[in-house]
């Protein structure tokens, strides 16, 4: 990880659960991190202990990824403090219990608007700002699942969601044969995990938390750390290596 000393990475989604374990992370590593959400509070607070921790440090910023305007808003306040960026980490990711037969066109919107076009936006935006900064070694990170890889059968909560993941993959694959046909040595990556406990089901099954609950102690369940591990394993790799795609399942996870 030395050489991502002192370089700038974005977080997005970073209020809660890998997000927040990721720039955790990052600033034990001593990097510049932008960590951007809807919920400036929750950020702000965790920033208070992380900066004063480093040796790295936070910026936290409001962004909704949904919002083109916020989006382009956040790129310009990354500009003007740091002129470059270096990492850019999409995490910001969300699902509802809205199956194909009964699921409601505002809860596609949501999933479609975060997990597939707030990424595309931070990516494309991403990659403009290591370019103009000269950067020719940058990473892309996408937080992708295990349901961007398979469709399981006795999950109808999922379905559309797991539709949104595999657009992840494809995504992925994308940018690498874009940033390919320019000569680019920016890196893509796809971190697929399983199920891991955070924030994720509670806001999925709000109306019905217990369901959530019951999701998670189903199974000993991977941990944040355990994902934003991956995370530092990506970065970590020689600037030659691309680490395509690194899939992490609880070890008692049948699915
Ligand atoms: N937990 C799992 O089992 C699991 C498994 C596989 C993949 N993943 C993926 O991992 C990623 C992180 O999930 P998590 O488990 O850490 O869930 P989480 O604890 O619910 O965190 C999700 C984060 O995304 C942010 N977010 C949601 N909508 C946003 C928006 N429109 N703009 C900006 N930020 C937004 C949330 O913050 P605000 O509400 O403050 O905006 C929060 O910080 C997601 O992409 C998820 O699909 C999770």
């Amino acid at each position: 990880m030395e050489r991502w000393l002192g370089k700038i990475a974005l977080v997005t989604g970073a209020s809660s659960g890998i997000g927040k374990a990721t720039v955790e992370s990052l600033v034990k590593y001593g990097m510049k991190v932008v960590a951007c959400a809807r919920n400036l509070q929750k950020l702000e607070e965790s920033s208070r202990t992380w900066n004063e921790k480093g040796p790295g440090e936070v910026l936290p910023l409001r962004c909704d990824v949904t919002s083109e305007k916020e989006v382009i808003d956040m790129f310009c306040k990354i500009k003007e403090k740091y002129g470059v960026l270096h990492v850019c980490i999409n995490n910001a990711g969300l699902s509802h219990p809205a199956p194909l037969l009964s699921g409601t066109l505002a809860e596609w919107n949501s999933m479609i608007s975060t997990n597939i076009l707030g990424l595309c936006l931070c990516t494309r935006e991403a990659v403009k700002l290591m370019e103009e900064g000269g950067v020719d070694d940058g990473h892309v990170i996408h937080l992708n699942s295990m349901s961007g890889h398979r469709v399981p059968s006795n999950y109808s909560n999922g379905h559309f969601y797991s539709a949104t993941k595999h657009a992840v993959t494809a995504l992925g694959h994308g940018l690498r044969n874009e940033l390919l046909a320019k000569d680019s040595h920016i890196r893509v990556s796809c971190i697929s995990p399983g199920l891991v406990e955070t924030e994720f089901s509670y806001r999925m099954y709000h109306k019905t938390p217990e369901q959530a609950k019951k999701t998670y102690s189903s199974i000993q369940c991977l941990t944040s750390e355990d994902i934003a591990e991956a995370v530092i394993y990506a970065l970590s790799a020689p600037a030659r290596v691309n680490v395509c795609d690194i899939h992490v399942k609880p070890v008692e996870q049948k699915t």
